[in-house]
């Protein structure tokens, strides 16, 4: 894990080597100054040697003042370092996510994702600032302090070796069960992340529902066992503060009941004394910060295996080595295609797909929700895999293709499309960088998308805010066919995506594909077998099988589930899903 979070260091790694180098020279400044105190005392009040005291002195100003340089680049360093390296795992997560397949994509939640690229992001950056600032500040300044400590005095320094064992092994039981809080409280975190995501993007269909009042005692809850977690790991954490005073006066204490003796008994000199506190307070601060260093990367463990879990995870979909660049034309066939969302599914969604579809032809799906419909197009433009068989397009095996060249050939709307926030202009070109306006008229018109863009306030300049909420479900749905037209397919797929649009409308953009882009090879979803009929020819789907393949006359004879479906919705009732049942 740590492995792949360095690997992402990129230029900032010499920041990174930098920062412990001040840092260390910070140190050695520090270290000379309860020296150069002691000598002040010793030589220059005792003595009343002014001329002493002076010089001393000044040396004394010149190191503290370089300390503070050292320190000050140390934290300008550590900042840069942290900061950038942040920048780069983002960067990283975010261009890798940009390569994951739909089952990639499975596999994390959107909610989690987020929460990767943001929260613990920012947790592996702090602690990455305070390994760099700390890890070698703190160990240095102990060893440091104790080495002068027994330079100036071993028999009295010795007490620090006991305080600092001692205060070592409290710590790192206190440290063992913080971590312990802490790693379960990342977790409940997490959930409660999760449903705070989950309710905010859904806050339309939680008003709708009118679960507010459930969904805020959801949320209380969780924050609820959060708090009563952190508050236990936190006063064990502050239990440090008592301890380390607790030492820390003890410390005092002896060394000055001890230290008292001796100079009475002339064994030890005033200054010495005043040096060898100074050193006792540096060791023990420095104890106490190491303690805080390993809290704060047992924080961050987790973060950093989150955000290696995203760098580490290969796109399951990718270019071949020599890829076709040319789809020759819009023929689709399916040979005997197996498929399944997960790899040792004993099921398969699809089983045994079997088809052949020329190109230019039109081709209505239908079938009840769950019997693969989507799964089914999904493939034609390698949306996902297929388990065993071959889809081709254009009598070429769908992964020899660019996948860039195979999806602009094969123009998908999804079921549950959505609209970025900008102009309608800007989100049809997102079909199409380079269509002109005309062009983008053009597919308005026909996705009938053209007749309530004119009406609206600013045009083809209107606003789009995030996820189409100013638009209605047919609208969006309209703009979402225009968007796909765009790109001037050779094979154009719609999943469902005229439901929400009126019949009457839906009839028309369906005439207009007829007459405009008679070429292209078009696969219609529906519910409505009203919107499929007039297709060339019709799949049955019933789960996961073709369970019938013709044109609708030869359907209505043939084919008893198309029957009894098409006769409910003549008879004004039922779908696919309960066909007649009502009467
Ligand atoms: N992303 C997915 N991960 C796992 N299972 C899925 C996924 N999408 C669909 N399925 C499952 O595959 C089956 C077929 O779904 P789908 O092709 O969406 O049906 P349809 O479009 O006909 O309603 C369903 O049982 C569904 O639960
Ligand atoms: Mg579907």
């Amino acid at each position: 894990m740590v492995g792949t979070l360095l690997s992402h260091l990129g230029k900032y790694k010499k920041d990174s080597i930098l920062t412990p180098v001040w840092m260390i020279g910070e140190v050695l400044l520090e270290m000379f100054i309860p020296l150069l105190m002691g000598s002040i005392i010793d030589d220059g009040v005792e003595k009343g040697d002014m001329r002493h005291i002076l010089i001393v002195g000044g040396v004394m100003v010149l190191a503290a003042g370089l300390g503070l340089l050292f320190g000050v680049l140390g934290a300008v360093y550590g900042s840069k370092a942290s900061t950038g390296f942040a920048k780069n795992l983002r960067k990283a997560m975010y261009d890798n996510i940009q390569t994951f397949s739909f089952s990639n994509i499975d596999k994390f939640s959107t909610s989690g994702l987020v929460t990767r690229l943001t929260t613990d992001v920012t947790n592996i950056q702090n602690a990455y600032q305070m390994i760099l600032r700390m890890c070698m500040r703190a160990p240095a300044s102990l060893i440091m302090a104790m080495i002068m400590a027994f330079y100036v005095n071993a028999r009295i320094a010795s007490i620090y070796l006991v305080a600092v064992v001692l205060l070592g092994i409290i710590l790192f039981f206190l440290i063992r069960v913080t971590m312990k809080y802490f790693s379960q409280v990342f977790k409940r975190y997490d959930k409660l992340n999760e449903s705070v995501q989950e309710n905010v993007s859904a806050i339309r269909v939680v008003k709708a529902y009118a679960r507010e009042d459930y969904e805020e005692q959801k949320f209380s809850k969780a924050s609820e066992a959060i708090y009563k977690m952190f508050v236990k790991a936190e006063s064990l954490v502050i239990l440090n503060m008592p301890i380390m005073q607790f030492t820390v006066y003890t410390c005092i204490l002896v060394i000055s009941w001890l230290g008292a003796n001796m100079i009475v008994a002339g064994d030890l000199e005033t200054g010495e004394l005043s040096t060898l506190l100074a050193y006792c307070m540096n060791i023990l601060m420095s104890l106490m910060m190491l303690s805080m260093v390993f809290v704060m990367v047992t924080l961050s463990i987790a973060s950093g295996e989150r955000i290696a879990e995203v760098l580490n995870e290969k796109a399951d979909i990718t270019n071949p080595e020599n890829p076709v660049m040319e789809v020759p034309d819009g023929s689709v066939a399916f040979e005997h295609v197996n498929f399944g969302y997960y790899q040792n599914a004993e099921d398969f969604v699809l089983k045994d797909i079997d088809l052949k579809i020329r190109s230019g032809e039109s081709i209505g799906v239908i079938g009840g929700t769950g019997s693969a419909k989507s799964s089914l197009v999904n493939l034609i433009s390698r949306l996902y895999d297929v388990a065993n068989g071959s889809v081709k397009v254009g009598g070429i095996d769908v992964r020899e293709y660019d996948l860039e060249v195979l999806r602009t050939e094969v123009a998908v709307v999804l079921q549950n499309n959505v609209l970025f926030s900008g102009t309608i202009l800007e989100n049809l070109r997102w079909g199409n960088p380079d269509a002109t306006e005309e062009e983008c008229k053009r597919a308005c018109e026909l996705a009938c998308a053209d007749e309530f863009i004119q009406k609206m306030p600013a045009g083809y300049e209107t606003h789009i805010e995030q996820g189409g909420t100013n638009v209605s479900g047919g609208q969006k749905q309209r703009l979402c066919i225009a968007r796909a037209l765009l790109k001037k397919p050779k094979i154009l797929i719609l999943d469902d995506s005229t439901s929400a649009v009126d019949t009457a409308t839906d009839a028309k953009i369906r005439k207009a594909f007829l007459a405009e882009i008679p070429d292209t090879t078009k696969f219609i979803i529906a519910q409505r077998i009203s919107s499929i009929q007039n297709c060339d020819r019709i799949i049955v789907m019933e789960d996961g099988v073709v369970n019938g393949f013709a044109a609708h006359e030869d359907l209505l004879k043939t084919n008893e589930i198309y029957r009894d479906v098409y006769e409910s919705q003549m008879s004004g009732s039922g779908d696919f899903d309960a066909p007649g049942k009502e009467d």
